[in-house]
């Protein structure tokens, strides 16, 4: 499709084509009339949009169809920029002959590298019946594929196509140095929690519409599914330790770490708080480059971001911050060293806490 990508635009651009719709309201303006402020996004980004003068009516059109075909503006509002939408049509996926997943960032690594290197791991535990409920939980119907896709977060971090998956990768690496460094840490535990702490957000976050909560996700979200996913898989495993269940349970039902974040516990096994941290450690650093490719200084632009929910501070870029892949990920058009190049071309939306979303 020849249109110009949203990462590209700056203000006073006139903009047309097709982008993905997420997150449009209808809202009443202090005059009495309704606007519709939304996201427009391609694979390159999420910017911010508004259709000002509009109706009940159009918004009823745009909530049903996944994607628009507008004419509009860019500006600059409040230090970041903003779509004034003057024309737009609602497309439906088939009328458009496209699907949601094109128009969303995707993961810089290569999936099947992934997929190979989780399945690696997986092998490696050595508890026969720990392994086997990790085998059962990843052969529910549909989660290998979903797993292909889905991203660790609506916005926060790994907010991308497979951005799951290279989320456990990352985590499995650093649940490996820190058992080689602690090495009284229960390896099995650890690495089983990695592998299902975050699996069950193939069920909660959908894309066909934009990342969006399922209804399970909205209802339950992930760690209740995964905690149910694993008393389902244990009495298909049978002869599982009870103590060992427990552990797992509570690896999973922990690793936010505080009531506040979604968990009914807080960590109370070594392996609990050794999941949280490295989770926190993987989020946290990944959501601030994200913030960083977002934010995208120039020489002259101030080294701060905007507040950033997730740190909770607004970040700053030094100068000579530049973007890495995390070390050991091999893509295809790169090699798995620390000094490979910085991503290209497929970044990440603009970050903007959604509802419920947190920071894990
Ligand atoms: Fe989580
Ligand atoms: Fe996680």
């Amino acid at each position: 499709m020849d249109q110009r990508s949203l990462d590209s635009i700056t203000s006073g651009d006139r903009l047309e084509g097709i982008f993905l719709v997420a997150g449009a309201n209808l809202k009443t303006a202090r005059n009495g009339k309704f606007f519709i402020p939304m996201t427009l996004r391609d694979h390159t980004a999420g910017v911010k949009a508004v259709r000002w003068e509009s109706s009940q009516e159009e918004f009823r059109e745009i909530d049903r169809n996944p994607f628009l075909r507008i004419h509009g503006r860019v500006e600059e509002y409040q230090g970041n920029l903003q779509i004034i939408i003057d024309t737009l049509e609602p497309v439906s996926a088939s009328e458009a002959g496209l699907q949601a997943a094109e128009f969303l960032p995707r993961t810089p690594c290569d999936i099947e590298t992934l997929e190979r290197d989780l399945e690696q791991r997986i092998v490696s535990i050595k508890n026969e019946s720990l392994r086997s409920l990790v085998v059962a939980i990843l052969e529910r119907p549909g989660l290998r594929d979903q797993l292909r896709v889905s991203p660790a977060g609506k916005s926060m971090h790994h907010a991308y196509i497979g951005g799951l998956l290279e989320h456990m990768v990352s985590l499995l690496k650093l649940a490996d140095f820190v058992c080689d460094h602690y090495p009284w840490l229960d390896r099995d535990i650890l690495i089983s929690g990695v592998i299902l702490h975050d699996i069950a957000k193939t069920t909660e976050l959908g894309i066909d519409n934009g990342f969006n909560y399922t209804d399970e996700g909205q209802l339950l979200g992930h760690i209740v599914l995964c905690c149910n996913w694993i008393d389902e898989a244990s009495r298909k495993v049978g002869d599982i330790d009870r103590e060992v269940l427990l552990q797992i349970q509570h690896v999973v039902a922990s690793h936010h770490g505080q009531l506040e974040f979604g968990s009914p516990k807080k960590p109370m096994t070594a392996e609990a708080l050794a999941l949280h941290y490295i989770d926190n450690l993987d989020a946290k650093l990944m959501g601030y480059m994200e913030l960083f490719r977002s934010a995208k200084p120039g020489p002259e632009d101030s080294r701060f971001g905007s507040h950033a929910y997730m740190l909770d501070v607004r970040p700053y870029f030094p100068r000579n911050l530049d973007y890495q892949r995390p070390p050991g990920f091999t893509t295809p058009s790169s090699s798995p060293s620390r000094s490979s190049e910085g991503r290209d071309g497929t970044g990440p939306a603009k970050v903007t806490p959604g509802d419920g979303d947190l920071p894990f």
